[in-house]
């Protein structure tokens, strides 16, 4: 390979495919040698191939629900499975690399791009993403795991400064990927935009060569997120094999690879490093479907995707409330149906993970179709109101469908309703319960508001009041349906309701799948993968995320340090003991179960735990066994309980019981020890308690660790600055 060809293979085309129109990128094809082009992709909720990014028409794929909603459903084989056929579909269109799952730790609520990702914790993250990944390789596609690491935040994504301790870093923001990387082989990895104390993601030799692949022993290619080098140089020499998309210079004179080309020649590129990165992209090139010669048949089996879309979907909702039974909702109800989602609903969200689907039907439609009857003039109105509500957004540029609508989802205002009192009073009499749907937008590039967004609207505060206050005066109930992007609050309203149940962006199948759980054809088994805080500055993050969206003022932050340290989500709230409106781990079911027969044993080098779960109510279901480990506190300090291991039943009829076998090594319930460099589990007597969440545990059993244990680790990643980790009050 020539100097120049070397260059250019480890930057990418552009933004372009010359093999698959509307692909996000693809890399440098070499006849003579016989390297073809490879596909690239987006991205975690399906295959996006075209539309308004690309300036090629839309190719329509099937969108799944948003990986929130995926990790909801705390279901390995059924994500796994999900993979699958997210990988058939890729396969068929001709895409190599299908770019995610994407799994950053959701450390605060307004990441504009957390519905992209999984959950709060890391070994939840961890063990998903890697049931995603199994199925989607298992296809002959690969993935890209994103974005190695850090990135948490959108507000200034390509020139922030995430200020990190080491501890932070290894525990929380690096343990998924590492382990991802150690047990489902991804091929490639892709570095982020942000820097990581100091560096950049995709220029940062201590994460990408240190920890990814000497310590990890990843050996296959990492790509750099788009445009996020801003030296090609820099990043060569860190050990990012591929620069994407490459193609011509942004904004600028010239090509990627012309900048690699004259590190080569003026030797701040040996060629002996760049050949480590050439044989990394060549290592992947030989696994890959166009490699193979494999042709697309561009007839993927969108049937039965369309059956996956809606069991997950229906699995990853959430019953977060259910006062007397009021769900499932037997047909003949009469409903009267309020909030604008219910009849424009959000499928997705807006950016990269954004698919193109032939269509989208709304909540209205689906409980009509499920058998309901909807109160006319309730449905009148509406209908009404979104037809000039979308006369609006026609004339907007970007408001060629809902989803890209749902980025202004803030500009397009609830009904307001103080007027409507009279009708509310007449209609609530004809109608059996009242069903309400909130509904918020979210998406790439901006971090969500703090008013109007995480708090409800003026308009929906008073939906809720006014609906609420007259169907219960009539002794009528009022459910509330989120089609949502992530965490809300919710504890200043969710006592006005009988009801809540969480329903995320549920792809596709949007309005099949909640009506399902609505009409209890699925009974729902959902847990939440991240808290819902009582209020938004109870999250110790709250004090240094940088609130763009709330103050518009995106331009003064140029770093955000991670002060809480470790103290992200349940391990905080849990840790103090604080209320949460709803807690890590939780979500209800129309049946009830019952645990007994705890058990735990040492087998060789692993703890192997089991639990009987046995359902005791009246219709089948499944639930989610969580085991929690708390440590002896040593040295440092330790949350007051983490999630070491889970599992699912199946659907188990009532009277029908499962035992649930989890397992769990001594490296798994290890801590970082910054001073030292190593991970370390200390001797001593630790608790394993079995949950339902993270705050409802049905049995504890004791078990001793006999000696303490280590794990040398690179001494890489200080943070430069000083930064002040928080320290919890000593109990
Ligand atoms: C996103 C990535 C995505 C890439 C290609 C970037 O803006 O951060 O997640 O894979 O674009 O579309």
């Amino acid at each position: 390979m020539t100097l120049e060809e070397k260059a250019k293979l480890v930057c990418g085309m552009g933004m372009t495919s010359k093999k698959v129109p509307g692909a996000v990128g693809s890399t440098y094809e070499i006849p003579r040698l016989g390297i073809p082009e490879i596909v690239v992709s987006d991205g975690p909720a399906g295959l996006r191939l075209g539309g308004t990014f690309s300036g090629v028409k839309a190719v329509y794929a099937t969108a799944f629900p948003i990986p929130a909603a995926m990790a909801s459903t705390w279901d390995l084989d059924l994500l796994n499975k999900v993979g699958v056929a997210m990988g058939a579909e890729s396969k068929a269109f001709g895409v190599d690399v299908l770019l995610g799952p994407a799994f950053n730790i959701k450390r605060d609520p307004l990441n504009g791009r957390n519905f992209e990702y999984l959950t709060e914790d890391p070994y939840l993250n961890g063990r998903l993403a890697a049931a995603i990944v199994k199925g989607i390789q298992s296809e002959g596609v690969g993935v890209s795991i994103k974005h190695f690491a850090v990135n948490n935040q959108e507000t200034n994504r390509m020139s922030i400064n995430e200020v990190v301790s080491e501890r932070a870093l290894r525990e929380i923001y690096l343990s998924a990927f590492e382990y991802v990387v150690k047990n489902s082989d991804p091929w490639t990895v892709m570095s982020s935009y942000p820097k990581i104390n100091g560096v950049h993601g995709a220029q940062n030799k201590y994460l990408l060569t240190d920890i990814l692949k000497n310590e990890w022993k990843f050996n296959g290619l990492v790509m750099s997120d788009w445009f996020a080098v801003k030296d090609p140089v820099a990043a060569v020499n860190a050990g990012n094999d591929l620069i994407m998309p490459g193609g011509p210079k942004w904004g600028g004179q010239g090509d990627t690879s012309d900048d690699v080309l004259a590190g080569l020649k003026n030797g701040t590129i040996k060629e002996a490093d760049i050949d480590k990165n050439i044989k990394n992209i060549l290592k992947i090139v030989l696994k890959t479907l166009s490699f193979k010669g494999e042709l697309p048949t561009n007839k993927p089996d969108l049937k039965a995707n369309v059956e996956i879309v809606r069991k997950t979907a229906a699995e990853g909702m959430v019953l977060l409330k259910n006062e007397s039974s009021f769900l499932p909702i037997p047909k003949k109800a009469r409903i009267a149906l309020f909030g604008v989602t219910a009849y424009k609903s959000i499928a997705g969200g807006t950016g990269s993970s954004n698919v193109n689907k032939p269509h989208i039907i709304d909540i209205s439609t689906g409980l009509e179709k499920a058998g309901y009857t909807l109160n006319d003039r309730f449905k009148g109105i509406y209908t009404k109101y979104m037809e000039f509500q979308n006369d609006i957004l026609d004339k907007h540029p970007e408001s060629a469908d809902w989803e890209k609508l749902s980025y202004y989802r803030t500009v397009i205002p609830e009904m307001d309703l103080s007027k409507a009192e009279s009708i509310i009073e007449c209609e609530s009499k004809k109608s059996d319960i009242a069903l309400i749907v909130i509904g918020r937008g979210s998406g790439e590039e901006s971090d969500r508001r703090l008013e109007g967004d995480f708090y409800l609207t003026p308009e929906e505060k008073l939906m809720i009041e006014k609906v609420s206050a007259q169907f219960h005066s009539l002794g009528k109930k009022v459910a509330v349906i989120l089609n949502v992007c992530g965490v809300m609050e919710m504890n200043s309203w969710k006592d006005q309701t009988d009801a809540i149940l969480l329903a995320w962006f549920p792809g596709q199948e949007c309005e099949t799948a909640i009506a399902d759980v609505i009409s209890g054809k699925v009974n729902p088994s959902g847990k939440l993968p991240m808290t819902f805080p009582v209020d938004y500055y109870d999250i110790p993050s709250s004090r240094n995320f940088p609130m763009v969206g709330h103050t518009n003022d995106g331009k003064n932050f140029n770093y955000t340090n991670y002060e809480e340290g470790i103290w992200i989500g349940y391990r905080y709230f849990n840790t103090v003991n604080q209320p949460v409106a709803y807690p890590f781990g939780y979500g209800l079911s129309y049946t009830v179960f019952s645990f007994r027969e705890p058990r735990l044993e040492r087998k060789k080098d692993k703890w192997i735990a089991s639990i009987r779960v046995a359902n005791i109510g009246e219709v089948s279901g499944k639930e989610v066994v969580q085991l929690y480990v708390s440590a002896p506190q040593n040295s440092i300090q330790k949350p007051s309980y983490e999630l070491k291991a889970f599992g699912k039943t199946r659907d188990l009829k009532p009277g029908e019981s499962e035992i649930v076998k989890l397992q769990f090594t001594d490296y798994d319930i290890a801590s970082f020890d910054e001073d030292d460099s190593r991970w370390f589990t200390s001797k001593g007597t630790y608790m394993l308690s079995f949950g339902s969440s993270s705050r409802d545990f049905k049995a504890a059993v004791p078990f001793n660790v006999n000696k303490d244990k280590s794990w040398k680790v690179h001494d890489v990643l200080k943070p430069v600055e000083k930064l002040n980790v928080m320290r919890l009050p000593v109990k």
